[in-house]
């Protein structure tokens, strides 16, 4: 794995995913022992699942990165939930789970928010219900002028990307995603953020196979100390 060393005037990002097959059981010896309690208080199996399976790979990949075992490895929580490296601070990253999906997005000398979902994440429906939270007066205007189907995949492609964003900045949706404006046409954009005034830059894309599914992701970037260069790994992890 390629991450340069400190002092490289490089941002690198990577994207690791991982694919939670039926039945599958996803250890829980590499969490620390706060990460097990958390675990054990969710009510829903499917979420502890995820939880487990985040943290996992976050420690798996992480670990190997810094060369640490993964469960000496401290991950510490904002107050508002963004788990952080603090013994790192030039490394950051970020977590995404949906159905029996995992994401982890890496940034070295920058900040970094992903989000990840299902293309059939909203119906119709809820796309036309949703869009007045999410969407600013001029994103509204110009995703009112699609047809129905179009305007599902437009609304998803806002949401991903405006989530990116908010969990780049650390508040995820305490701020209001009306204040993230995007340019919905483009794969790579840089947004205007009235929050902090930072500019943010974002990658969107879709991954799937057969076994799968589709999923489609973005990864939101922001003070970065160069131009990114990117990699995505499907991690081959064993559990
Ligand atoms: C951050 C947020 C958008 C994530 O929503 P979600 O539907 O769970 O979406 P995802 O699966 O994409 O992300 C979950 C992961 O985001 C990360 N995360 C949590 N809070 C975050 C934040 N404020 N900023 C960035 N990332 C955050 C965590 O790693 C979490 O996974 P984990 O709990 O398994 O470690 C949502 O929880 C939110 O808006 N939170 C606002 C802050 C809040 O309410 N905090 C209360 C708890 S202190």
């Amino acid at each position: 794995m390629a991450i340069p060393l400190k002092g490289e005037d490089v941002a690198q990002v990577e994207l690791h995913s991982l694919h939670l097959r039926d039945g599958l059981d996803v250890p829980n010896w590499i969490l620390s022992e706060q990460e097990r309690h958390r675990a054990a208080a969710f009510r829903s199996t499917e979420a502890r699942r995820l939880f487990v399976a985040g943290r996992f790979l976050c420690r798996r990949i992480l670990g190997n990165l810094l060369g640490c075992p993964p469960q000496a490895l401290t991950i510490a929580i904002t107050s508002s939930g963004r788990p952080y490296l603090p013994d790192h601070p030039d490394i950051d990253f970020n977590i995404s789970h949906t159905h029996d999906r995992v994401a982890l997005a890496i940034c070295r000398g920058g900040r970094i928010g992903i989000d990840i979902e299902r293309p059939d994440a909203f119906s119709e429906d809820e796309a036309s219900e949703i869009m007045p939270m999410i969407l600013s007066e001029q994103e509204l205007n110009q995703v009112r002028q699609l047809d129905r189907q179009h305007r599902r995949d437009a609304l998803l492609a806002c949401w991903l990307q405006k989530e990116a964003a908010l969990k780049c900045l650390g508040h995820g949706f305490l701020t209001d995603p009306q204040s993230v404006m995007l340019a919905p046409e483009d794969t790579t954009s840089s947004i205007n953020n009235q929050v902090s005034g930072e500019p943010i830059f974002i990658r969107c894309g879709r991954i799937g196979d057969r076994e799968a599914g589709d999923f489609q992701w973005a990864i939101a970037t922001s003070r970065l100390v160069a131009e990114p260069r990117w990699q995505h790994h499907i991690s081959g992890i064993s559990l």
